[in-house]
């Protein structure tokens, strides 16, 4: 098919609707004009665990404007988690105020609906309830003796790790840890819901819509056809809106009961309590290698928590399984139940803090082998992912750290740490693997050209979302590619659970997903009309032109694209190595990163602006779980205190260097047919590790413990 070069696959375009977000005019979930609407606002729990004695909401009932309040007492009956603990998926029902239990502290536990916004905040201040309060189980070190295997799965072994360790003759036994973080994304969480005759249309952020009419129809036992939720911006998610989380539910319920629509924000506070984060993870690294520096065992065992009635856990040791060769390797995940919301999916979730952890370790092994870290990553390599037991269907991680440690100028690294100065600054070297699995998912999509003279508009429709990564744009690029039509004439149209389905935004499998489905619409468009004409498949001819002979004016047709047999028989991965330049001031600790060099094997890169836009996103994301991010949990009470954006700091452009990024050329037909491999998650996997490499080279202090916060380098 010919291509437009201007504007086709692979060309660094702009964002088709970037104009649309910087003029105030692209509609996010909580701006869309919906007449007659009420505003909810949830009431948080104060107490970690207890039940409720009491709920006192007459004060708030009789308050100007007010509808309704929703507590335990009169909400409706839904359905709710079973007995066992259930895995938190992402078709998870989202019961609310089914009892007077409290698992952790802002469980909501009321709900007022109001004409006003303020007027509902203002009655949620009039609710007032007892608790029959009980010590919250906080701390993981007094609960060690609750920790448990959430399923088989957690677990792996190959080999013999006590035999791998005694073969080697340098050795290494560290713990890792890495703190509770939150998204917290610019979009706050909100919704406008509409229940209207048994049927529910709603304005919300969700990343996955497919999942998340699944779960709020369980939620309420209705078909999932009458769920229909509309998203077409979301001002970020990062795995917080992967889940549908309990403000639908509240939103649901009260518009159900007073049959008005009803719009709920979730408030930058209620964000800490109320729409997941990243669990807190502790990862003890065993590993022994022999003096050549070839790997002879790699253990990884992690503990953290979850809630008490829901489970979820981050796989950090899947990394361990796959990145490197060894013969010996084990690999554990431990959960210890406590009183603090559950933990969900923080953007890379495993490999971010599982890379940390394994990358640290294996620096750490390099010093002690006295090798090069990159000689020694390379001496370990390997092709096949020896946990899955399966080929990798492209693997150029030699590749990344060579022609990174060529970019960055690595040869100038001094390998004794302290030795490079700089006046009072204390320079350093590191670098760090990256990897994180580039899956790709069963991808419905429906195109309709039209011909207007000559030219031929296009327009393409799935349930895909976009959380700020480019969806629109990459979808664009790929109907122009496929139809070789120019992108102006591509009109994207996303956001909408009645569209053809897609699996949605989230586990870096967008982009590849999207796209191949695009793709293969507007190939089955062509193939339609040319067998109408009896033209061969391989002829050329312009998509304008066969409508024309078709004497059509307008045509449709629908694609699914799906993994093949190979793509089930190997594991597609994307890689990267990262090479990072730190300064310390030797006397107060504060350090500055002042560079970074990012190489990536990331298959096709559909546009290479939006492609940049995601690796420094991660990157900074990263360099976040270094220099400050960490949730702080008040030891007795089971409260956030980090709750605000004042407190719980995310680097911003300053904090940030000169970043290199650059990607490998790959033609991976295995991944999928258009050779696309994910890229949202990449670069927050393992960055942290490099910065804090970067930081041992500098100081010779080794911080296994993020963020590394100054005082811990004095
Ligand atoms: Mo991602 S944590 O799957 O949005």
């Amino acid at each position: 098919m010919k291509s437009i070069k201007a504007s086709g696959i692979g060309n660094p375009i702009d964002r088709i609707e970037g104009h649309l977000k910087v003029a105030g005019k692209a509609k996010y979930a909580s701006e869309f004009p919906v007449e007659n609407m009420v505003y909810a606002q949830g009431v948080n729990s104060t107490i970690a665990k207890g039940k409720i004695t009491s709920i006192d909401t007459s004060e708030a009932e009789k308050q100007n404007g007010v509808l309704a309040v929703i507590t335990y007492k009169n909400a409706e009956k839904l359905k709710n988690y079973p007995k066992d603990m259930t895995n938190f998926s992402l078709t998870t029902v989202a019961p609310v105020f089914q009892d007077r239990q409290v698992h952790y502290y802002g469980q909501y536990i009321a709900c007022v609906v109001a004409e006003t916004f303020e007027q509902a905040q203002y009655a949620c201040r009039l609710i007032k309830v007892t608790y029959e309060e009980e010590t919250p189980d906080i701390h993981l070190d007094k609960n060690r003796g609750k920790a448990y295997k959430p399923g088989e799965s957690a677990d792996f072994s190959r080999g013999d790790m006590d035999a791998g360790m005694r073969e080697a003759d340098v050795t290494l036994e560290q713990t890792y840890t890495t703190p509770i973080e939150h998204q917290q994304p610019m979009e706050l969480h909100a919704a406008i819901v509409n229940w209207n005759d048994g049927k529910v249309k709603m304005y919300a952020n969700q990343q996955i819509l497919n999942q998340a009419t699944t779960s709020i129809s369980e939620t309420f036992g209705i078909p999932k056809e009458d769920v229909q939720i509309i998203t077409p911006y979301i001002g970020g998610g990062f795995g917080s809106k992967l889940n549908v989380y309990k403000h639908i539910t509240m939103a649901t319920m009260a518009s159900k009961m007073i049959g008005r629509p009803v719009q709920i924000t979730v408030t930058r506070h209620q964000m800490f309590t109320n729409t997941g984060m990243r669990q807190f993870d502790e990862q003890e690294m065993r590993l022994g290698a022999k003096k050549d520096g070839s790997l002879t065992a790699l253990a990884h065992h992690t503990t953290s928590h979850t809630a008490k009635n829901l489970q979820y856990f981050e796989a950090c040791g899947n990394v361990s399984k796959m990145l490197y060769k060894t013969p010996n390797n084990a690999v554990t995940h431990r959960l210890i139940p406590l009183n603090i919301q559950c933990p969900s999916s923080m953007r890379a979730p495993g490999e971010a803090t599982g890379s940390f952890a394994l990358e640290s370790a294996m620096d750490e092994l390099a010093w002690k082998l006295k090798m090069d870290p990159i000689d020694f990553r390379i001496k370990n390599d390997t092709q096949v992912d020896m946990g899955a037991d399966k080929p990798f269907s492209s693997r150029l991680l030699i590749e990344c750290l060579r022609i990174g440690a060529d970019k960055f100028g690595w040869e100038n690294r001094k390998m004794q740490p302290g030795t490079n100065k700089k006046g009072n600054w204390l320079i350093g070297y590191g670098v760090s693997a990256a990897s994180r699995r580039a899956p790709y998912m069963k991808t419905s999509a429906k195109v309709v050209l039209e011909l207007n003279e000559a030219a031929v508009n296009a327009n393409i429709k799935m349930d895909a979302t976009d959380i700020g990564t480019g969806t629109y744009t990459i979808v664009a690029q790929t109907v122009s590619e496929y139809l070789g039509i120019p992108v102006e004439n591509v009109k994207v149209e996303i956001g909408d659970s009645e569209f053809p389905v897609t699996p949605g935004s989230g586990g870096s499998w967008g982009a590849a997903s999207y796209c191949n489905g695009a793709r293969k619409a507007c190939e089955n468009a062509i193939a339609k009309l040319k067998k109408k004409q009896n033209i061969t498949e391989s002829e050329e001819i312009e998509v304008a032109e066969l409508l024309q002979q078709n004497n059509l004016t307008t045509f449709e047709a629908e694609g699914t694209a799906e993994p093949s047999e190979e793509y089930k028989k190997h594991s597609v991965f994307s890689f990267g190595a990262n090479f990072t330049e730190v300064w310390v001031d030797k006397d107060t600790g504060m350090y500055r990163i002042k560079r970074m060099v990012n190489v990536g094997s990331a298959g096709k890169i559909l546009n290479p602006k939006t492609a940049y836009g995601q690796i420094i996103g991660g990157l900074t994301m990263g360099a976040g779980m270094v220099i400050a991010e960490r949730t702080q949990v008040e030891p007795n009470y089971g409260n956030f205190i980090t709750r605000t954006l004042a407190d719980y700091h995310v680097p911003v452009n300053l904090d940030m260097a000169n970043i290199d990024v650059v990607f490998l050329p790959e033609d991976d037909k295995i991944a999928n047919e258009m050779g696309v491999k994910g890229i949202g998650e990449l670069g927050i996997t393992s960055v942290a590790a490099s910065i804090a490499n970067a930081i041992f080279n500098a100081t010779g202090k080794r911080m296994r413990d993020l963020p590394i916060t100054p005082e811990k380098l004095i």
